[in-house]
């Protein structure tokens, strides 16, 4: 008698074997590419802790869309930067903002792309936070029902400049019923809202807030983000989320919350997309730097591992990359 084993290996004599009984499978039209469009300027703008991902203007932006388009990547993330902040944020729901413009370019360029717009409005606050802040007797806070009704403006101006989907990251209360009903009251009915159902308060966003010069100027968003030590708490926000309207839940970052993005997946049935979040880049460009790491295995096993644990849908700004390497 063989030792059972050998039935496990004699599987993984071969690649084509290997193929064969792969439970996992990751391609080009599994993932989203997120871009930062900034207002005024002309050119690529580095983002040191991002090497390889750059601020770009509308005319880059849909430059680099086209290319995503052309490596299968189906759908493209915008993330704005205005011209100026203020308290409220108001160049969010702006009709000549910055992500509202990009959105009219790229969907004239690439009409089968599939345009996803960001709605929060830290990008566009002078202070960072990602809605309306008050005192509130007990020192500053961030009003949840304020910010909803400047969100649910933003999201109305996003889907009449072209987005396919809006996809709020601002984790108030509430906020996917309320853009449910903007939507729906301004004749965007068939607009799918993808929600970031289970963002948690990560230091994993570093490079981000560098990219998007959102760092809050006070304070942190631990009062709206979710405590990375809670799990069941982020099974009733995606819950919540689906009650209210979410077409797609997100988990939020993704290789630290691997569990969640299956316990997710299992106890709503519902599409799920991960975010592969900027920090979790810089990780892997900077060991690959450094020689430390194999940038394509790395991020391959990364990618494949996220869509193992549940994920239908991978946001990554390793997606041109890895698409190029999936060809
Ligand atoms: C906006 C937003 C953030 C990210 C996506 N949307 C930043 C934050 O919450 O601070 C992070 C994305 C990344 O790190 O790649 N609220």
């Amino acid at each position: 008698m063989p030792f059972p084993q050998t039935r496990l290996r004699r599987l993984r004599a071969t690649r084509a074997l290997r193929g064969l009984v792969r439970e996992t499978h990751l391609a080009p039209g599994d993932l989203v590419y997120p871009m930062f469009v900034a207002h005024g300027i002309d050119r690529r703008e580095p983002i040191a802790a991002m090497p390889g991902v750059d601020r770009l203007s509308i005319a880059h932006a849909v430059t680099e869309a086209g290319e995503a388009a052309s490596l299968g990547i189906p759908a493209v993330l915008l993330f704005g930067l205005p011209a100026s902040k203020d308290e409220e944020g108001s160049g969010a729901w702006d009709e000549e903002g910055i992500v509202q413009l990009a959105t009219r370019a790229i969907k004239e360029a690439h009409p089968e792309l599939i345009l996803i717009t960001d709605l929060c409005l830290c990008e566009y606050t002078s202070h960072g936070h990602c809605g309306v802040v008050r005192d509130a007797g007990n020192g500053l806070t961030v009003d949840n029902d304020a910010t909803l009704e400047l969100l649910t403006r933003t999201a109305t101006s996003q889907a009449r400049a072209g987005a396919d989907v809006i996809a709020p990251s601002d984790m108030m209360d509430g906020r996917v019923g309320a853009v449910r009903g903007a939507l729906d009251d301004d004749g965007h009915t068939h607009t799918p809202i993808l929600a970031y159902s289970a963002k948690f308060a990560s230091a994993f966003y570093g490079p981000f807030r560098e990219a998007a010069d959102s760092a809050p100027a006070f304070g942190d968003r631990r009062s709206y983000q979710m405590d990375p030590a809670n799990a069941n708490e982020a099974v009733r926000e995606a819950r919540l989320d689906v009650e209210e309207g979410a077409d797609i839940v997100m988990v939020k970052p993704a290789l630290p919350y691997l569990d969640l993005i299956r316990r997710i997946k299992d106890e709503t049935s519902m599409p799920l997309a991960a975010y592969n979040v900027s920090g979790e880049y810089a990780m892997v460009k900077a060991g690959a730097a450094a020689g430390y790491l194999d940038e394509r295995a790395t991020v391959l096993e990364a990618l494949t591992c996220i869509r193992r644990a549940g994920a239908d849908v991978v946001i990554t700004y390793h997606a041109k990359e890895a698409a190029r390497w999936l060809q």
